[in-house]
């Protein structure tokens, strides 16, 4: 174990999990890593550089050398995501992003160009670690792990209000398809795979408010994790 505490949580999108590190990296003052803001900000590299997918060498390369700042603001929390001196915060945030991400998300070279990148974020007081498999690859020894799901329904409905609270028109049947399709895209992946670490905690978010999710992840958090009450 090591003498930095970690929290991952994994899972898919959808299940609660960015609310639920936010409130944890502030209310603990830990660093905070949404890794799939670095999959999503490699994703749109590659379309504004032209580099295509089967370019491999090219796209490792761009992972290696991708220049992006993730400025925080409080303790945590993530407030603008800044590649190459532009502001992609809400670029990174469309669909399309989310998908071309979870298909360089699939090639084991991306995922190995950046791991150095994400344990760079380990760093005192402590680390939550948001992802697909920050418990289970990058994290390994991770004082508490936590996987969250949700059905699928629930998913695509929370995301359609959330666009819909941003002003972008959506509808429910897209927004499932596109769900399905990453879902399986991210659970057959060969390297990587989305699927709880064995030690880790699953906790079905489906039928549960935010505010009792994050409440009950609370009271894990004061019970496993040494100094924190
Ligand atoms: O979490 P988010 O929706 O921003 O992630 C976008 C995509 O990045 C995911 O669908 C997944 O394919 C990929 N990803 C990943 N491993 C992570 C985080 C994200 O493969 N640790």
């Amino acid at each position: 174990m090591s003498s930095v505490p970690i929290i991952t949580i994994d899972g898919p999108s959808g299940t609660g999990k960015g609310t639920v590190c936010s409130f944890l990296a502030n209310w603990l003052g830990w660093h905070f890593l949404d890794s799939g803001a670095i999959y999503r900000v490699l994703a749109l590299a590659a379309m504004k550089r032209n580099v295509t997918n089967d370019d491999i060498q090219k796209l490792s390369q761009l992972a290696v050398d991708l220049d992006v700042e993730f400025q925080v603001q409080g303790a945590g929390q993530l407030s603008h995501v800044v590649f190459d001196d532009e502001d992609v915060t809400d670029d990174i945030r469309t669909e399309d992003c989310g998908n071309a991400a979870s298909i360089v998300a699939a090639i084991p070279e991306v995922r190995q160009a950046l791991l150095a990148r994400q344990k760079a974020f380990h760093q005192p007081p402590g680390l939550v670690a948001d992802g697909r498999d920050m418990g289970t690859v990058v994290f390994p020894d991770a004082e508490l792990k936590l996987f969250l799901t949700a059905s699928a329904e629930e998913r695509a409905k929370r995301r359609l209000k959330q666009l819909k609270d941003k002003g972008i028109s959506a509808n429910l049947r897209d927004l499932s398809d596109d769900i399905a399709e990453r879902d399986a895209r991210d659970s057959k992946r060969s390297v990587s795979p989305l699927k709880p670490a064995e030690d880790a905690i699953v906790i079905d978010t489906s039928d549960l408010g935010i505010e009792n999710v994050v409440g009950n992840i609370r009271e894990l958090v004061i019970k496993m994790i040494p100094g924190v009450s």
